[in-house]
């Protein structure tokens, strides 16, 4: 049986191997400060699937007060087709709503796929252009 649970912070290693392995890291981002950060702050989590002690999927949500958003969802390539995105989805989403989070939000690198598990699952474009600034680098 794999359960879904919060991450510990003794299961950074983990987790950011499991990133790693699921090409989601980027060199522009510290996975070891990005862990830290979403357990370190009370509107985000880190959630992991894991049977036994390995850990086969995570996803990250947090709440900035208008809109939950999520992150890092990645299942090991192994253990892929068996539900577990759908089953971390759903708890990040129960988690969201939790928080009294009404709404909740991705995105999706250009040239992921997994845009069509999102449709697939329900999830619908937003028609937004997404931009950004560093803050601290
Ligand atoms: C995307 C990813 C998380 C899917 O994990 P998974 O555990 O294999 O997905 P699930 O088994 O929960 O699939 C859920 C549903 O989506 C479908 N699905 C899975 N991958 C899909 C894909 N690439 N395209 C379309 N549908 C897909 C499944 O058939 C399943 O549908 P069903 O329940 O009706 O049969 C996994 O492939 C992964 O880690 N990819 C690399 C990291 C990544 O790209 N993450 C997303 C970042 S935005």
């Amino acid at each position: 049986m794999t359960a879904i649970r919060a991450a510990r912070t003794s299961d950074a290693a983990a987790v950011i191997a499991l990133w790693r392995a699921c090409d989601l890291t980027r060199p522009w981002n510290d996975p070891q400060a990005d862990f830290d950060r979403a357990l370190g702050h009370a509107a985000a989590t880190v959630l992991v699937a894991e049977k036994g002690s390995a850990i086969a999927g995570t996803v990250m949500a947090g709440f900035d007060g208008h809109r939950g958003w999520i992150y890092y969802l990645g299942v090991a390539p192994a253990r892929r087709g068996e539900g577990l995105a759908r089953r971390l989805l759903d708890a990040a989403c129960d988690w969201l709503r939790g928080q009294g989070c009404p709404k909740v939000e991705l995105m999706v690198r250009d040239g992921n796929d997994a845009a069509t598990l999102y449709r697939h699952l329900g999830w619908e474009p937003q028609g937004v252009q997404v931009f950004g600034r560093w803050l601290a680098r």
